[in-house]
């Protein structure tokens, strides 16, 4: 794998290349010493244009913890505030030594336009690039609701797809990256995928995806998810009114106490005690009531600590294509 853009355009192989390496990863991780020798002597830039924790700080622990030497950047403080371009950007950053450039750009498609430039030799990770990709954190979604299936079989996740679950992705559908590389990843993983949101936050063409969509959330819960993936409510995206209040919002398309309390008590498709999964950061009492936020059931911190694993698997791979896996690395 030579870069990762987006999950549209990803070979179901190399997704379960990544999800598999993962697994091998999440070992480590579990280790007393969480440290490969993979990447030593490889530079990864972190390169961040648009705010981030989650996902710039799990990238940097997964470079150090494969030993490359980190670099993070921020617009905040550099010279992109002065009007620096992109091109001139990137290129001082490899002539620094960058190896890989993990980007997090607030255009759609600033990921692509790098990566079929020809400016940099470097790989590009695509970090997150305005409302088109989020290709890490849907892999990383992947890899939590595999590991939950598997559990529920009592099978081995390694090798697995998501075949016969049942994901609502609710809400903020039109501004987010998020939805989007999730609906391509897990429908190619065998999930089935349904979209619940208002039509004012439904994007243009949304019949096209290879997902369902419903206007209706408490149909939706009816239809034995087995999880609910709330979605934050993008307000810094949005110039206009897209709901009437955020009252009107939460009551309408908010996980509830009361909605909450209800998919507690249905089995899913799968999974016996369906999930509630977020990216983060939430919206409390807006997208997600604190009952839901602070539930055994919330995977939001679980999401987070398999994004290390799953961005150590994407920077082994397109780094390190040719040398041995993880496992094999093992002193
Ligand atoms: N999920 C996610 O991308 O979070 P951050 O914006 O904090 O990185």
């Amino acid at each position: 794998m030579r870069h990762l853009l987006s999950t549209a355009d990803l070979p179901l192989h190399e997704a379960l290349a990544i999800l598999d390496t993962a697994e091998q990863m999440a070992a480590v991780n579990e280790r007393e010493v969480k440290k490969l020798p993979a990447l030593r002597g490889r530079t990864v830039v972190n390169l961040f244009l648009e705010d981030s924790t989650r996902t710039r700080i799990s990238f940097e622990a997964a470079a150090k913890r494969l030993s490359a030497d980190v670099i993070n950047f921020s617009a905040k403080g550099s010279s992109v505030s002065k009007g620096e371009s992109l091109k001139d950007t990137v290129q001082t950053l490899e002539a620094i030594g960058a190896d890989a450039i993990v980007l997090r750009h607030w255009s759609s498609g600033a990921a692509r336009q790098l990566a079929d430039s020809g400016w940099v030799r470097s790989a590009v990770v695509n970090a997150g690039d305005g409302t088109h990709a989020h290709p890490t954190q849907a892999l990383l979604d992947a890899f939590t609701l595999r590991r939950h299936r598997a559990r529920a079989a009592g099978v081995d996740s390694t090798g697995t797809d998501l075949a016969g679950m049942h994901v609502v992705i609710v809400g903020d559908i039109l501004h987010s990256r998020v939805a989007r590389s999730n609906v391509w990843l897990l429908t190619a993983l065998g999930a089935r995928v349904t979209l619940a949101a208002p039509p004012t936050l439904l994007p243009v063409g949304v019949d096209a995806w290879p997902a369902a969509v419903t206007y209706s959330l408490d149909e939706a819960l009816e239809d034995a998810p087995d999880a609910v993936m709330m979605l934050r409510v993008q307000a810094e995206r949005m110039g206009g009114a897209y709901f009437p209040s955020a009252g009107e919002y939460t009551r309408l398309w908010g996980l509830t106490p009361e909605r909450f309390g209800r998919l507690l008590e249905r089995p899913g498709d799968v999974l016996a005690e369906p999930l509630v999964m977020h990216p983060g950061p939430m919206n409390r009492g807006l997208e997600i009531c604190s009952a839901a936020a602070d539930s055994p059931r919330n995977t939001a911190l679980e999401q987070v600590a398999n994004g290390v694993s799953v961005r150590m698997a994407v920077l082994h791979l397109v780094l390190n294509q040719d040398t041995p896996t993880p496992q094999e690395d093992r002193p």
